[in-house]
């Protein structure tokens, strides 16, 4: 199956001579949920917002289901839902109102059952008829993804859909990603939140200063770039490594009395077996062992160097 979306060496300088992208290229599968990980002005909403036909870029191209977003922006506009950043709507409008709107929009047929089914989905069936200004910010929220869904799109686009929204509200849109995803929706989000994308994402897509670092499967990642570490409390502090264990990868800390290894995900018991048996010819006693894993946070703040 050829991709749902292509990019091809895409570019943005603005207006004010500023770079947000940068020979940007991947495509994107039909049916993946694909998350967007990125510092602030990374270029995110930039990449989305040319997506969307919503900016030209500056070079390069974009084709969504076989159809370029600049010269064919209709047809590609109509494939796409999208969950903005920023909340921009009519305040005075009700939820009803508001979502049925959004589809006539997208020049779809009114269609009330499917809107009365969207708002129950996403547990705003109870305000429909409250205005926009009478919701709580994750009703808003809630909102926004209505009106993207409303004319049955093809893809789906999630701005930061889960900034500032409580835990549950966090969990139900994780579910409703999921359930669309079953239908088929290609799904793409950008999130601050690592555990996030850990979650729900097939496949993780890196940018930085306009730059894609990376995109690839999620498991093939955590494979490919995390580590295990073992950290071994010593029964007395010592005050270096001997001499003998400077073939393992060891680092020893302040005080002197906890060691760390770090060691590939793939290594197998007998590699930790032998490192214990180098400590005790060594003379070095130890307590406890404790392993822990790099999550994709750790890969990612070694990659940008910086939080999310
Ligand atoms: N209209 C504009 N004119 C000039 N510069 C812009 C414009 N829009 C965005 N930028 C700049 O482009 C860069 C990328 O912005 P963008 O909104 O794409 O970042 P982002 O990755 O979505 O960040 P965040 O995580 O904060 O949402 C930023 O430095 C921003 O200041
Ligand atoms: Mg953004």
């Amino acid at each position: 199956m050829p991709p749902i979306i292509s990019i091809r060496s895409l570019s943005k300088t603005y207006a004010n001579g500023f770079k947000a992208l940068d020979d940007v290229s991947f495509d994107i599968e039909e049916g993946e949920i694909l998350a967007l990980l990125g510092p602030n002005g990374a270029g995110k909403t930039t990449l989305i917002s040319i997506i969307c036909g919503m900016t030209n870029p500056t070079a390069g191209s974009v084709m969504v289901a076989g159809h370029d977003v600049v010269t064919e922006f209709r047809k590609t506009r109509g494939e796409i839902g999208l969950v903005p950043q920023e909340l921009t709507t009519d305040m005075f409008e009700t939820v009803f109102n508001t979502v049925s709107f959004s589809r006539g929009l997208n020049g779809k047929k009114a269609d009330p059952a499917l809107i009365e089914q969207i708002l129950r989905d996403l547990s705003l069936f109870d305000k429909r008829n409250n205005a926009l200004r009478e919701l709580s910010g994750g009703m808003k929220r809630r909102v926004l993804i209505a009106k993207a869904l409303s004319h049955e799109p093809r893809i789906l686009f999630l701005d930061e859909p889960t900034a500032g929204v409580d835990v549950a509200l966090r969990k139900d849109m994780w579910q409703l990603v999921e359930r669309l995803r079953k239908t088929g929706v290609t799904i793409i989000l950008t999130t601050h939140y690592i555990e996030e994308a850990q979650e729900i994402a097939d496949r993780i897509g890196v940018i930085d200063k306009g730059r894609l670092l990376l995109v690839e499967n999620k498991d093939a990642l955590m494979r490919k770039l995390g580590k295990k570490q073992l950290a071994i409390n010593l029964q007395a502090p010592i005050a270096e490594i001997p001499d003998s264990l400077a073939d393992w990868d060891l680092t020893l800390n302040d005080a002197g009395d906890q060691l760390l290894h770090n060691y590939e995900l793939g290594s197998n018991d007998a590699h930790i077996g032998r490192l214990l048996q180098a400590l005790e010819a060594a003379g070095v006693r130890f307590d406890d062992l404790s392993t822990r894993q790099t999550s994709l946070e750790d890969i990612f703040v070694s990659l940008i160097g910086a939080k999310a």
